[in-house]
């Protein structure tokens, strides 16, 4: 079989790719923000309360190279935005080719004290909105062969002490990457990248804690955010045949998890 043609998502070799992030202002989200620029895509990098960064790195990277970058504001837990946020994203520059659903809320919720709203702002960040902006995003991407990357968690698959709610939503993440990759081929790819330790939490961790993490970690250290960021431009860019994996970012964690 001549199989030189069989490329399928690369064939528009000159255009500028763009690529939206949610909460990619800061952290893991700013570096793959500056990850996917350097590679070439435009990028729209999306905010809720951090827009003054998000500002800040669409500047920086608009003069590095003039309009590539964009920023788009919203809360994910009002679940009336997920279309407009998407409209608007496309509006910019009449193209989308890659989600990247790195926007989460992160907070223990010990049984005996959790409460709807906790249910409620964990599953909308790290589920709910993942699934409805893939789904109005996805008639856009058909049309570029384009590709979602949900970012997960190693704890997905292992329960974290404490953190029931988050463990469900993160799993029901992986589960919704699977059936999306099932639904949504052939034109569009979706996978999943498992983070270990990379970032500790904004709010306090007992030192007690990141050291036994750590002591479980193969690698023996923290991950860094540009090894998240490098697992996802490889995904968007250069695994034109995979679709529906998780790829574990965790020097070995789930090991001895
Ligand atoms: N850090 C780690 O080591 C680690 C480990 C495992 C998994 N992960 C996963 O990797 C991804 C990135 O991790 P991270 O630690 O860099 O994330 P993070 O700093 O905890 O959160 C990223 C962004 O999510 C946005 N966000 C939170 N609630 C939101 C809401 N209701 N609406 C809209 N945006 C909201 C925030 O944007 P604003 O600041 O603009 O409000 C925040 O900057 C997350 O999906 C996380 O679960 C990370």
């Amino acid at each position: 079989m001549d199989n030189t043609n069989l490329n399928h998502n690369h064939s528009e070799s000159n255009v500028s790719r763009v690529a939206l992030i949610t909460g990619g202002s800061k952290r893991i989200g700013a570096v793959t923000v500056r990850q996917l620029h350097q590679a070439g895509y435009k990028v729209i990098i999306h905010c809720r309360l951090s827009c003054q960064s998000a500002e800040a790195l669409a500047g920086e990277l608009n003069d590095t190279r003039p309009d590539s970058a964009k920023i788009i504001q919203g809360d994910l837990n009002d679940d009336t935005i997920y279309n407009n946020l998407i409209d608007q994203a496309f509006q910019y520059w009449q193209r989308l080719d890659v989600l990247i659903n790195n926007a989460s809320s992160f907070f223990p919720t010990p049984i005996g004290s959790i409460t709807l709203d906790d249910w409620d702002n964990l599953i909308n960040t790290n589920m709910k909105a993942p699934l409805f902006l893939s789904q109005a995003i996805a008639p856009y991407l058909k049309k570029t062969r384009g590709s979602i990357i949900n970012m997960i968690d190693v704890h997905a698959q292992r329960p974290m002490k404490d953190h029931p709610v988050y463990c469900a939503a993160k799993a029901g993440l992986t589960m919704i990457t699977q059936s999306l990759a099932k639904d949504l081929g052939p034109e569009i790819r979706v996978n999943g990248v498992s983070p270990g330790a990379i970032l500790w939490p904004e709010h306090d961790m007992p030192e007690h804690t990141k050291n036994l993490i750590l002591e479980r970690t193969s690698l023996k250290r923290p991950g860094e955010p540009i090894d998240i960021a490098r697992t996802v431009l490889f995904l968007v860019r250069d695994a034109d045949y995979i679709t529906g994996q998780v790829i574990a970012v965790d020097g070995g964690r789930t090991l001895n998890i």
